[in-house]
C-alpha cells in the first residue's frame, strides 16, 4: 500500500502572534489553491500560537501538532504541556525526541518512549525523531545509533496509524548540509527494517519515515523521490510560505 507523503513544518521557537497567524493563513491559502493533493500537510507552531493557528487553518485539511509534550496528563510540572492539552487545542500530532530536545533537555530514548505512549493515550500521533551526530557519522556508527534510537524510542504499541518516524541527522539540521541520497536511502531502508523487526512487517511497510535536515525546494525532489522517504520534517524553510509550498510542489506528489 502506498504511503501518503507528509510535508511537516517544525516552526521551533519562532513566530510572534502576527507573523505566526500570517504564516498559517498564507499556507492555508496556497494549499487551498492546490485543490485535491496527494500529500498531507502538518504545521507545528510554538504552544502560544496553537489556538490562533488552528483558527487560521479552518476549512483546510492541514493538520496541527505540538513540538513536545510531557508524559503526564496533568499535575505539578511547571512549564510543561500535556498531550491532553495539545489534543484539547486541536492538535493531531506531536513531535517527540527532536535532537534539540534530546541535546538541550537531556531527553533519552526511554523518555521519548513514554511520551509517545502518552500521546497515543490522548489520540495524538507521534512524530518520533532519530538521527546521528557528525561524530557518530564520521565514526561509521550512524546506522547503529539510529537503529538503537528506533528500537528504544518507539513504543511496542506503535502502529503505522499512530506513528511517523523522522530521520534527522543532527549535523544536517539548520546547517545547509544534507547527506548524499545514497546515505539517506540506506538509513531509511535500515530504519524500516528495524521497525519491521520491532512492530511487524505490515506496520513497518505502511509507517511513514520522513527525512529532515536542511530540506528546501531545490533539494526536495531528489530526497523525497527516494523509495523509503515518505515526506519531510522542515525547520527553517517551513517559516516561508513559498519555501514550504515549494517543497511540497517538488515532492513528486503532484
Ligand atoms: P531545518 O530543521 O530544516 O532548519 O534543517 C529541521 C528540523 O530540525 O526539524
Amino acid at each position: 500500500m502506498a504511503r501518503k507523503l507528509l510535508i511537516a513544518g517544525n516552526w521551533k521557537m519562532n513566530g510572534l502572534m502576527a507573523d505566526g497567524v500570517a504564516l498559517a493563513k498564507g499556507i492555508a491559502e496556497e494549499v487551498k489553491k492546490l485543490g485535491k493533493v496527494q500529500c498531507e500537510f502538518l504545521v507545528c507552531p510554538p504552544f502560544t500560537l496553537l489556538s490562533s493557528v488552528k483558527k487560521a487553518l479552518r476549512g483546510t485539511k492541514i493538520a496541527m501538532g505540538g513540538q513536545n509534550c510531557h508524559f503526564a496528563d496533568k499535575g505539578a510540572h511547571t512549564g510543561d504541556i500535556s498531550p491532553a492539552m495539545l489534543k484539547d487545542i486541536g492538535c493531531q500530532y506531536v513531535i517527540l525526541g527532536h535532537s534539540e530536545r534530546r541535546t538541550n533537555h537531556f531527553e533519552t530514548n526511554e523518555i521519548v518512549n513514554v511520551k509517545a505512549q502518552a500521546a497515543y493515550s490522548n489520540d495524538l500521533k507521534a512524530v518520533i525523531c532519530v538521527g546521528e551526530t557528525l561524530m557518530e557519522r564520521e565514526a561509521g556508527q550512524a546506522l547503529d545509533v539510529c537503529k538503537k534510537q528506533v528500537l528504544d524510542s518507539v513504543p511496542e504499541s506503535a502502529t503505522w496509524q499512530n506513528t511517523v518516524i523522522a530521520y534527522e541527522p543532527v549535523w544536517a539540521i539548520g546547517t545547509g548540509k544534507v547527506p548524499t541520497t545514497a546515505d539517506v536511502a540506506e538509513m531509511h531502508a535500515a530504519i524500516r527494517k528495524t521497525l519491521a523487526k520491532k512492530l511487524g512487517k505490515s506496520n513497518a511497510n505502511r509507517m511513514r519515515i520522513l527525512y529532515g535536515g536542511s530540506v528546501k525546494p531545490s533539494n526536495a525532489k531528489e530526497l523525497l523521490s527516494l523509495n523509503d522517504v515518505d515526506g519531510a520534517l522542515i525547520g527553517g524553510a517551513s517559516l516561508k510560505v513559498e519555501d514550504f509550498l515549494g517543497i511540497a510542489k517538488n515532492s513528486g506528489a503532484f
